[in-house]
């Protein structure tokens, strides 16, 4: 059994998706300027934007031929994908500034970059470790926490990668997306999202696109619930459309971890423009 993490200029990766070697060519990866690119950091509502930036982008998803959308909006940085022989929509990432290729640094590139309540964020990561064959189980919440905060986690500090991105923005042709717009008005986000990849929507479409982006819709649907990927996920451990909503991290945290996490958050990102539900 190989190790199942290792580090790459300081952040974590699991041995199971990436290598060394791929992370650094992706560097000198050349992307077509017509491909939108989605960053997020884990569990901030990434699958649900693949799947409305797909759908934007060809409305005719639930044909026969179409594949599973994460080969329509493959991981960059993942070895699983073998970009060259895929015929792809978007390119999805998580890495950060830093780590991603050099040609997409500039204001020619469409990148949505989607933000989640980070912990709302701990909560669904905390339970993805526990059913993804790639990650370990945790101890305990309480240790998840500490090293979520150290940024000892998969795709490193939440912190650093929300801000790093952000301090970038004016560089960049980028819109930010908070998850928590999605579940308040899908619509409008759907609309936004459309206007920034300059498609034009008609009503019926309009409808189309959020019926197939709900949560049941998209835990049913083969396409978008992983279910195959046996080989990555054990979801007799857990499920990948778990919860689906905002605020369930108040039924995770303890009154003094809260108040911890808080303080911390008040140092580190007190300043930051974008802001989280009470924080
Ligand atoms: S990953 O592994 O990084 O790609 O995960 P990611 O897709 O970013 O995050 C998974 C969480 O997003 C929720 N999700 C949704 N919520 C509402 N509506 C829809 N359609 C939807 N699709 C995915 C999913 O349930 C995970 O959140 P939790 O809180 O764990 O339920």
């Amino acid at each position: 059994e190989p190790m199942t993490y290792f580090r790459h200029n300081g952040i974590i990766f699991c041995s199971q998706l990436h290598k060394a070697e791929r992370l650094e060519e992706l560097k000198d990866f050349n992307i077509d300027p017509h491909i939108p690119v989605l960053i997020t950091y884990p569990k901030s509502g990434t699958t649900w934007m693949q799947q409305i930036m797909s759908l934007i982008l060809c409305n005719d998803n639930d044909s026969k031929k179409v594949i599973n959308l994460y080969e329509r909006a493959p991981w960059m940085e993942s070895v699983r994908f073998k970009l060259e022989s895929m015929d792809y929509q978007i390119l999805t990432t998580h890495l950060n500034y830093q780590m991603v290729p050099n040609c997409v640094k500039n204001k020619m590139f469409k990148i949505i970059y989607v933000t989640r309540n980070p912990k709302d964020v701990i909560v669904s990561s905390y339970h993805f470790h526990e059913y993804s064959r790639f990650l370990e189980a945790p101890k305990n919440f309480q240790d998840f926490l500490e090293n979520f905060v150290e940024g000892n986690v998969f795709f490193g500090s939440w912190f650093e990668h929300i801000r790093d991105w952000h301090s970038h923005k004016d560089e960049l042709n980028i819109l930010f997306v908070a998850y928590e717009d999605m579940k308040n008005d899908l619509q409008s986000v759907v609309q936004k999202v459309a206007s920034f990849l300059n498609k034009k929507l008609d009503e019926e479409t309009l409808e189309s696109i959020l019926n197939q982006c709900t949560f049941k819709h998209m835990k049913e649907n083969p396409k978008t619930n992983y279910k195959s990927v046996s080989d990555l996920f054990n979801f007799e451990s857990g499920s990948f459309y778990r919860k689906g909503i905002t605020g369930d991290w108040k039924n995770y945290f303890l009154v003094s971890q809260n108040e911890w996490f808080d303080a911390i958050y008040q140092k580190k990102m007190g300043d930051f423009p974008l802001k989280f539900d009470n924080m």
